[in-house]
């Protein structure tokens, strides 16, 4: 099963079934990165374009990995080197790499909705990798995939999430998932941060605004740390930054509200020392870390997926033939991914150069014409 959509726009076009399926194909590619030899020939022959019109490490460092790691070309494009520093629009520089015949579009832009506006003209699959303050779905499908592996499911979870949430299309994007997978989602921050009307985004009662930050932190099974985003505070939404960790910043006293075995996110960049402390930062129960880990696999399972990815079995994940390594460790290093099914999506991922039922027809015809 793929996806309804050919692109990702955001978690609020995303059915539950959808993200736990995403969830899923994730956990089956992590292991991929576990190996000594990275790389599956899955996507290869097809391009991914990563348009970055901000600033980014995680983000952009995993969607070219998991375009390497499944063999797809990957080319990068950052604001600064375009030529919209020449004048040109948004759209007319995707005609432009349309006209190259990429598979995807990765883009990530300060104005909510300039993904969308790609996918109305592009063919590529387009996916959104943060949109101003709107969304930034890979980044709740990678804390989703974490929370999973840590408490074992979503559901019924306490989620508070605190800090800048007006500014944060990561705030958004997690609210819409937490809480179609049934969490229970605290937000809190300072007021001018945190509007009431904010729990009306989604629907079910499942998201609350708490008047303090240590009333969304008590009993949380989690606790989602926010970056003060200065860039997008166009006011003085807050006195000062001393002023903010003192009184929103997450600290280990704070945190000892939450349960026990609370863990502790934050998608990154870290302003330390002002929205959370280094000590819990640092801390034994900081999974942020293990977020930027899995945010590779869940982008290598969201280009997988909207390639039409079907079938996913152990032999789609065979090693693509190291060049120089030594290959008699895995028999089956260099083995084409051997879908075996005649679904037409999995065909279409099957790589015909390189073997498989499509590769070997093709041996075969080639081995005929050279012994006539
Ligand atoms: N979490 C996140 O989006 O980080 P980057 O801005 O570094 O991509």
């Amino acid at each position: 099963m793929g996806l309804a959509s050919k692109h990702l726009l955001g978690i609020s076009e995303l059915t539950s079934a959808e993200i736990v399926h995403v969830l899923d194909t994730a956990e089956t590619f992590r292991a991929i990165s576990q190996r000594e030899i990275k790389k599956v020939p899955t996507l290869r022959g097809r391009t991914v374009i990563n348009l970055f019109f901000e600033a980014s490490t995680r983000t952009r460092t995993s969607f070219e990995l998991a375009g390497k790691r499944l063999s797809a070309d990957t080319i990068n494009i950052s604001a600064s080197t375009s030529s919209v520093t020449k004048g040109e629009t948004l759209l007319d520089t995707a005609r432009n790499l349309e006209a190259m015949s990429p598979d995807f579009i990765v883009i990530r832009h300060p104005s909510a909705g300039a993904p969308h506006a790609l996918a109305r003209i592009c063919r590529a699959a387009v996916i959104n990798a943060g949109d101003g303050a709107h969304e930034h779905p890979t980044q709740a499908l990678l804390d989703a995939m974490t929370i999973r592996q840590h408490k074992g499911r979503v559901e019924n979870l306490r989620v508070a999430i605190i800090g800048d949430i007006l500014h944060s299309r990561v705030a958004r994007s997690n609210m819409h998932l937490l809480t179609k997978l049934g969490a229970q989602v605290s937000l809190a921050g300072p007021g001018t941060l945190v509007p009431a009307e904010f729990e009306e985004l989604v629907a079910g009662g499942n998201l609350r605004v708490a008047s303090r930050i240590e009333e969304a932190i008590e009993g949380a099974d989690v606790v989602m740390v926010l970056r003060i985003q200065r860039e997008r505070q166009d006011a003085a939404f807050f006195p000062s930054l001393r002023e903010y960790a003192v009184h929103y910043g997450l600290n280990l006293k704070r945190l000892s509200g939450a349960q026990p075995d609370a863990i502790v996110m934050h998608p990154g960049p870290m302003n330390r020392g002002i929205e959370i402390a280094s000590d819990v930062a640092d801390g034994s129960r900081s999974l942020i870390l293990d977020q930027v880990s899995n945010g590779l696999a869940v982008r290598m399972a969201v280009l997988y997926l909207l390639a039409g990815g079907s079938v996913l079995n152990q032999n789609m994940l065979s090693q693509t033939k190291p060049e120089t390594a030594n290959t008699t460790a895995d028999p089956r290093a260099g083995a084409t991914p051997a879908v075996t099914s005649s679904n037409s999506a999995a065909e279409q991922l099957e790589p015909v150069a390189a073997g498989g039922q499509a590769g070997a027809e093709q041996k075969r015809r080639v081995k005929t014409a050279d012994s006539n």
